[in-house]
């Protein structure tokens, strides 16, 4: 399904939802169970093209993996377990699988390639192949390591301490993976917390990892255990049903079970600044991580400033967050966001070319975008531009747009949401 025209959902969005699994989660579920002994079950996981991608890199790196309905079996390799694979391994378009396999490769004794599509080629490695040099990795690449397809001679690795010039998860996550094969210990500081389950999954598998501030540390040489994972439910899909929601008039709906990871729900604090109605209930934890049901229906937003700390913890929601401010009242400020930029797309230009496409005028900073409301959704053509979150926002506009939005390129939502579209018509028959 290439093009899809998407019509106004005239009587708002009701009824009760639950989103697939978290996709950060999911990711790492497959990881660490591949390197702990024994066997680990992730149950909910989120079967989506980045989650398989991971998965096969996995399996070529001779980690067995059987899927029984909604869960994942892995049957983990142990400590120094992983084998050579005899081909490439291909991340498709996942970054958070090119960034951490490579800390995984970085101190495993193999040779190992990884390739991904023509968006992962254009995405920065650097930020984990500097780092990881450091510890002694022999890591090769396009542009001396800047650019993917990468090549990893795994070897013996030393701990360092790296101050980290970006709030990344994937640049901690990669460091403390490498870190955990490495000799001593491991540390990065970020500039503000990224989001943390690297941390909370590895205490469920037994290691220690400890936090002091924006710095976390890791001892080389521990070992996983396997484990039983509930994965969430995934904040950022359920992000489009929220905003959704908020702007469309006549809805309210609940989104249950949803991850509330507090360095995920930025969005929820961007709710709560812009007067949105919104309440959360059902609270619990689930292998460290929070988890609860969303109430939100249509009201009155008015616009806001998003910056600072904010950003790592809302970071995938901002083209859903800037389609959200076109409807508030007054201006909206996204500052300190450029990370942006280097996305499955250029995300702060990708938000305002295709929202112009459909009627909406928003204007792109270097670091973020500035967004006057409250906006007509005119309708029109636009383009996910094979980027899942915008192929979203775009479904998400048309539930409020005056004629039907047209958009090209829609199957790039399967990379996070496979069934985004019918769960969406669930919400508004
Ligand atoms: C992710 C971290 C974030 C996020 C990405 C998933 C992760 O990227 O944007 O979708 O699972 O670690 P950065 O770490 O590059 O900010």
């Amino acid at each position: 399904m290439e093009e899809l025209i998407l019509n106004k959902r005239e009587k708002g969005l009701q009824g009760s939802l639950k989103v697939p699994g978290d996709k950060s989660v999911t990711h790492r579920a497959i990881m660490f169970g591949g390197l702990a002994e024994g066997k680990t079950v992730a149950r909910d996981f989120l079967d989506s093209a980045d989650c398989r991608s991971t998965m096969r890199c996995m399996e070529q790196l001779g980690v067995k993996i059987e899927q029984f309905g909604s869960e994942l079996h892995i049957e983990g390799v142990g400590s120094g377990g992983l084998k050579e694979p005899e081909h490439v391994l291909d991340v498709g378009n996942s970054g958070t699988t090119i960034r951490l396999m490579t800390g995984i490769l970085a101190g495993t004794p193999i040779y190992s390639v990884l390739v991904g599509d023509a968006s992962i080629h254009k995405r920065p490695m650097s930020r984990v192949v500097d780092p990881l040099r450091q510890m002694g990795a022999d890591i090769q690449g396009r542009e001396d390591g800047r650019l993917a397809p990468i090549s990893i001679k795994g070897g013996q690795t030393k701990g360092i301490r790296y101050e980290s010039p970006i709030a990344s998860a994937q640049v901690k996550s990669a460091l403390l993976l490498c870190g955990l094969n490495s000799d001593g210990k491991t540390t990065v500081t970020e500039p503000f917390v990224s989001r943390d389950h690297t941390e909370r999954m590895l205490k469920s598998f037994g290691v220690e990892v400890k936090r002091e501030g924006t710095s976390v540390q890791i001892k080389g040489g521990q070992k996983l255990k396997g484990t039983d994972i509930q994965v969430p439910s995934d904040i950022s899909s359920a992000a489009f049903f929220l905003v959704a929601a908020a702007i469309t008039p006549g809805s309210s709906i609940r989104l249950e079970k949803v991850g509330l990871n507090p360095t995920r729900t930025g969005i929820l604090d961007v709710f709560k600044k812009m007067g949105a109605a919104y309440s959360i209930s059902n609270e619990q934890n689930i292998n460290e991580e929070p988890i609860g049901d969303i109430d939100v229906s249509y009201s009155e937003l008015r616009g806001t400033e998003i910056n600072g700390e904010m950003i790592p913890r809302l970071i995938d929601e901002i083209p859903v967050i800037a389609l959200l401010a076109s409807q508030a009242n007054g201006i909206t400020t996204i500052k300190d966001a450029s990370e942006l930029r280097y996305k499955e797309t250029d995300r702060i230009a990708a938000v305002a070319d295709q929202l112009k496409n459909i009627g909406i005028d928003i204007e792109p900073t270097e670091d973020g975008m500035i967004i006057h409301g409250k906006q007509r959704v005119k309708g029109g053509n636009a383009d996910s531009l094979g980027d899942h979150r915008i192929g979203m926002m775009l479904a998400v506009a048309s539930c409020i747009s005056e004629t039907p939005i047209t958009v090209r390129n829609i199957s790039a939502i399967g990379v996070s949401y496979p069934n985004f579209l019918s769960d969406l018509d669930t919400l508004s028959e």
